[in-house]
């Protein structure tokens, strides 16, 4: 029989006797601002690739205030190369609804949070728990996978986190939820990894069932496969008029919304790579290009999907950019494109770029 109690001291002597420190948890009383935005950071990005953009990211914005004045595009340029934007959008979006509603105040209740923009169940459970000490199990991929093992859960989806979640809510400290969630997390991270777990380090080994029978391999169960990754083949343009090149913002509702790309879009069967982007060019902007020059070809996989991209260099021809809903345009020189922010497979176009223009 296992003993509840011990289960949820062992694990938090270990988080305690460890103190992993993290930027988010070195201030002492605990910033609530610091907590929030770690969390949606941590939210799909590994611990490791997180730090230095928390760290950058303070800096600019120091407070929620300092956030909510600032710009979507300042927001998104600090983001840049962390991926999943829609949370940069968001979190900028809730900071002027907490200055400007909540009066600067981070909500300190569940119906409150839930409710603002890209706050969902985990971010409110990790930061109700972490910063104002609530009872309440954070349910990240970590937790998941710790309980799965524990408690030798088969299924998948649905059913594993209902089961992850009634365990939990059973084994939480009552003293310090928050540290328990982290330790819990820490430990999924750190011993109870998703391949070759450390399991003679693991603080509570004994109470594994997995472990106990020798099956830690099996658990958690394979999850049925997600949709297919698409890769798409997509052309650009860099656009160019007078030493300036064109500039086009993705709209807010897309895939890598509210970030600045070359003028271009995906290949169309039996289409080459130059009608392409002509064709593109013309029904985005209403601009009428020239290609004149191959670039080259670039390989890049993003979160939901992947690209194979290839490049030309183009001459402007004629037409005043519409900016046609929903794209917004701007000449700019090239010496300026860092201070934007772009996905990641248009900077690989950067140095052709620039080194065009010394
Ligand atoms: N992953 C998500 N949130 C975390 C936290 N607060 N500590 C460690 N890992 C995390």
């Amino acid at each position: 029989m296992v003993c509840m109690n011990n289960f949820s001291q062992d694990i938090l002597l270990w988080y305690h006797s460890n103190d992993i420190m993290l930027p988010w948890r070195e201030k002492r009383p605990a910033n609530p601002y610091f907590v929030l935005l770690s969390e949606i950071m941590l939210q799909q990005t590994q611990v490791k690739t997180v730090i230095p953009y928390f760290i950058n990211f303070i800096e600019e914005f120091p407070t929620i205030q300092h956030l909510a004045k600032s710009s979507q595009e300042r927001v998104l340029k600090s983001w840049e190369g962390l991926g999943y934007y829609s949370r940069a959008r968001n979190f900028y979006k809730t900071s002027k609804i907490i200055v400007n509603k909540f009066n600067g105040v981070i909500p300190n209740n569940y119906s409150d949070l839930i409710k603002l923009p890209g706050i969902g169940n985990y971010i409110a459970s990790a930061f109700l728990s972490i910063f104002f000490n609530k009872k309440i199990p954070a349910i990240d991929g970590n937790a998941k996978r710790v309980v799965s093992r524990l408690r030798m859960i088969k299924h998948t989806n649905r059913k594993l986190d209902v089961e992850v979640k009634n365990y939990l809510e059973l084994n939480i400290s009552k003293k310090s939820p928050g540290d328990f969630n982290q330790a819990i997390m820490d430990l999924g991270r750190t011993i109870c990894t998703p391949k070759n777990p450390l399991c003679i380090k693991c603080p509570i080994i004994n109470y594994c069932g997995a472990h106990k029978n020798n099956v830690i391999n099996k658990f958690p169960a394979p999850k049925l496969k997600n949709k297919h990754k698409p890769h798409y083949f997509v052309v650009i343009g860099i656009i160019w008029k007078n030493k300036k090149i064109l500039i086009s913002k993705r709209p807010n509702n897309a895939l890598l919304g509210g970030l600045w790309e070359f003028p271009g879009g995906k290949l169309e069967t039996n289409e080459t790579n130059q009608e392409c982007i002509i064709r593109e060019v013309k029904e985005e902007l209403n601009v009428i290009i020239e290609p004149l020059k191959y670039i080259k070809q670039i390989k890049h996989s993003y979160s939901h999907f992947s690209i194979t991209m290839s490049g030309y260099h183009c001459k402007y021809v004629s037409g005043t950019p519409k900016g046609m809903h929903p794209y917004e345009w701007k000449w700019i020189d090239p010496h300026n494109l860092t201070k934007h922010p772009f996905p990641k497979a248009s900077h690989f176009f950067f140095n052709e770029i620039i080194s065009t223009v010394q």
